[in-house]
């Protein structure tokens, strides 16, 4: 049997793009040798390809004005000529939103994850609450703001009390997100979160539990069961999530009772089918530690994937071990082709 031509792509334009080389190590250390041949392309900050002999941090754009292109002719041709399948390990904007994954499409080969129109939508938190809400999903209560539109803090206070989250549509990681508990905290951080996006939500802050929901396959897919998310912060913010040595904790499976976990699994099987994703999505919920309301946040096409993340955890929870989720990927990245 010959092995699978696995194209692994790391690093990125992203915020994460650390979290991503982290990522790479070990999903290609979880690879089976026997059934895989991996190829290694390296993106650095700056958007420039190369490929690699191993995983190193050292991907630096130092030298990408002397190599002049971004996607070389040569990466081109080895992805079209050396690669079955592409994995994307990247987060956020670039990897995570439909744009690599349109690259994808155009040279012809299959890969891991959700596709060109899913991945856009998911990423964009404005379409998707569109999308969902529509389709009778629990959200909380937001107002979105453009640009080039008048905003008026005052009235969104009256709408929507105190306090609020103020977050860019396009974003992941926490990134521009302010929770703001005053007039003028609202002014800065409306000024901060436009900082990193033209269009902007501000959504009504609860005090809430954070729950997650892993989602696996493409026309049939199944649900992991339910996990809690323990911030170190007074919110789940970019400090709480990467460097807090680990004082953010995981529970799995979240305490909850049965009833709830069936509701949460639906609703995130619902919205991954109303997204049309493919692959892999991790959904994640707000459980209002007041009125016991749940309330779907946000759709991930690309979750945290190191063998300590919330995805990985929920499903070798389910019985599948890192290496199994990831043959499974690739099998349903090849079917998607
Ligand atoms: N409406 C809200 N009410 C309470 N907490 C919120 C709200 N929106 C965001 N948060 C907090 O901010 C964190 C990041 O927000 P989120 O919308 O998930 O953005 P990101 O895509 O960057 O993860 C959440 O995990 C949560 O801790
Ligand atoms: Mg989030």
């Amino acid at each position: 049997m010959s092995k699978t031509r696995v194209g692994l792509i790391f690093g990125g334009q992203s915020q994460e793009h650390e979290v991503s080389i982290m990522t790479a190590r070990e999903v290609l250390g979880a690879m089976d040798e026997s059934k895989y041949a991996v190829i290694l392309y390296g993106i650095d900050k700056k958007g420039y390809w190369r490929r690699m002999t191993g995983i190193q941090d050292t991907l630096t754009h130092l030298d990408h004005d002397l190599r002049g292109l971004k996607i070389p002719g040569d990466i081109v041709d080895s992805l079209q000529r050396d690669c079955d399948v592409l994995f994307p390990l990247l987060h956020g904007p670039f990897g995570e939103d439909g744009r690599i994954q349109g690259f994808f499409e155009m040279i012809g080969l299959p890969y891991v994850g959700s596709g060109v129109l899913g991945s856009g939508v998911a990423m964009d938190k404005e379409v998707a609450r569109r999308l969902l809400k529509a389709r009778g999903i629990p959200m909380v209560e937001a107002r979105v703001l453009r640009r080039h539109q008048e905003t008026d803090p005052g009235g969104l206070i009256r709408a929507l009390g105190l306090p609020l989250f103020v977050k860019p549509a396009n974003l992941g990681s926490s990134i521009g997100i302010s929770k703001v508990k005053t007039l003028d905290d609202l002014r800065a951080g409306i000024a901060e979160a436009f900082r990193f996006d033209d269009k902007i939500l501000v959504e009504e802050g609860r005090e809430v539990r954070e729950i997650e929901c892993g989602v696996l396959g493409n026309e049939n897919p199944r649900v992991s069961g339910v996990g809690e998310i323990i911030p170190s912060h007074e919110f789940y913010d970019y400090e709480a999530k990467y460097f807090d040595g680990g004082a953010s904790k995981i529970l799995i499976p979240a305490e909850l009772p049965e009833e709830t976990v069936a509701r949460i699994q639906e609703l995130a099987l619902k919205a991954y089918q109303e997204l049309e994703l493919e692959g892999l999505a991790r959904v994640d919920f707000f459980i209002d530690k007041t009125g016991g309301e749940v309330y779907l946040n946000e759709v991930n096409t690309m979750p945290g994937f190191t063998p300590f993340s919330m995805y990985p955890r929920l499903f070798l929870e389910a019985g599948l071990t890192y290496s199994e989720l990831i043959d499974q990927l690739i099998d349903l990245g090849l079917k998607e082709a």
